[in-house]
């Protein structure tokens, strides 16, 4: 079975085409290198020990993706692709839609005129804007996003509900990833993006190894536990083993499913401070600052559904996702230096 990943060199893309090629399946990357580098291709040929195919380009150009499926017969999507800094969407409204819708029209048209049936979609947390309670469920009201990065998926969200309307042999699965940190167990795959980091666990990263001073903790004034913001963060490496599980799951016919892929537990800020710093025996210095505009109080998943339909469990603890996400962060540096 062949699968075609877009965006199969980025982060979450990365570890999930290594999960992929390990579990016996055939790969295709496109991905135009807009946040990842080529060199990560080789790096999953250096885990695997197996070569996807790699077409270096932009999937909202149509001609060229038709060249891939042409050429190719892809059984099943999985769609990464995209841009995801909430901050810059807010700055670059147009920029973000169009890329993350037109890379789905493109796909989508593809599937119709090439007979792909299964579709696995990169949802988020970010759907269910300001939560009424938590856990959050499936069945859990979409909001009204709170950026044109969380309306592009709420969009694509909806666009895939009507193409499954009328296509009922089409098998689409929509992940709603909550908020996946770590890195790859060989040092070798994680996330180092450029510049000030905006997520949590790279800034954290970046001080570990002395890039950065100290954490600035946003908001110790939340009604949460210790007063600092509440997530759910989970292992890539569980986050990649959900895709294939969700390929799985689609291999059984059940039209479109949306599940959450999370932990089921919160974690604070200042508790995820103190689990870095005992998995890693390294001081995180950080201070109190005002609440970061946008940010809610407590998010974390109801993971029953997968679970349950899936099989899916996250197997790694927080500490597990801190010291590999120290150990690509130092070796990073390393290669970096060398
Ligand atoms: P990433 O930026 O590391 O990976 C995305 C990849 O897609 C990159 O390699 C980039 O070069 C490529 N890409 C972007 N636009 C492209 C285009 N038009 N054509 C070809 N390639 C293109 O991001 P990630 O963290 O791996 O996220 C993957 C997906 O998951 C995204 O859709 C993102 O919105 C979604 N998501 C991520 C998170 C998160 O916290 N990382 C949370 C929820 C959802
Ligand atoms: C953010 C996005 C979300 C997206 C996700 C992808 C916003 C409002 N939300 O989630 O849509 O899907 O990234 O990974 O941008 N924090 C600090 N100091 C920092 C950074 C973060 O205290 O330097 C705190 C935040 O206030 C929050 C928690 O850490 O309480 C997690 O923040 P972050 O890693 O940015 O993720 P989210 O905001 O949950």
């Amino acid at each position: 079975m062949r699968v075609l990943v877009t965006g199969g060199l980025g982060f979450i893309g990365s570890h999930t085409v290594c999960d992929l090629l390990e579990s016996g399946y055939d790969v295709t990357i496109i991905d135009n290198l807009y946040n990842s580098k080529e060199v990560v291709l080789e790096r999953i040929k250096e885990i695997t020990g197996r070569a996807p195919n790699f077409y270096k380009f932009d999937v909202q150009n149509k001609e060229k993706l038709e060249e891939v499926f042409k050429k190719e017969k892809i059984d099943a999507i999985i769609h990464f692709a995209g841009y995801k800094a909430v901050g810059e969407s807010v700055e670059k409204p147009l920029e973000y839609y169009e890329n993350n819708l037109d890379t789905t029209f493109a796909l989508l048209w593809m599937m119709k005129k090439y007979g792909t049936k299964n579709f696995v979609f990169s949802s988020s947390a970010t759907i269910y804007g300001v939560p009424d309670k938590v856990p959050l469920k499936e069945t859990d009201p979409r909001k009204e996003a709170t950026s044109p990065y969380g309306e592009s998926k709420v969009m694509i969200e909806r666009i895939l509900e009507d193409v499954s309307h009328v296509n009922k042999d089409y098998n689409i699965a929509i992940l709603r990833y909550f908020n996946p940190i770590g890195a790859h167990k060989s040092g070798l795959l994680g996330e180092d993006p450029n510049g000030i980091p905006n997520n949590l666990l790279p800034y954290i990263n970046k001080v570990a190894v002395g890039e950065l001073k100290y954490l600035n903790v946003f908001g110790n004034d939340y009604p949460t536990k210790d007063g600092t913001g509440v997530r759910d963060y989970i292992h890539v490496l569980d986050l990649a083993r959900g895709h294939v599980l969700a390929l799985k799951k689609l291999e059984t016919n059940p039209g479109l499913v949306i599940y959450n892929l999370g932990t089921g537990k919160g974690t604070s800020v200042l508790e995820m401070i103190k689990a870095y710093e005992e998995a890693t025996n390294i001081k995180i210095p950080y201070e109190i600052k005002p609440r970061r505009s946008g940010d809610v109080a407590i998010n974390y998943a109801d993971c029953s559904k997968a679970n349950i339909e899936l099989g899916f469990k996250a197997k790694y603890t927080i500490k597990d996702a801190c010291l590999d996400g120290y150990n690509y962060q130092l070796a990073e540096e390393k290669r970096k230096n060398s």
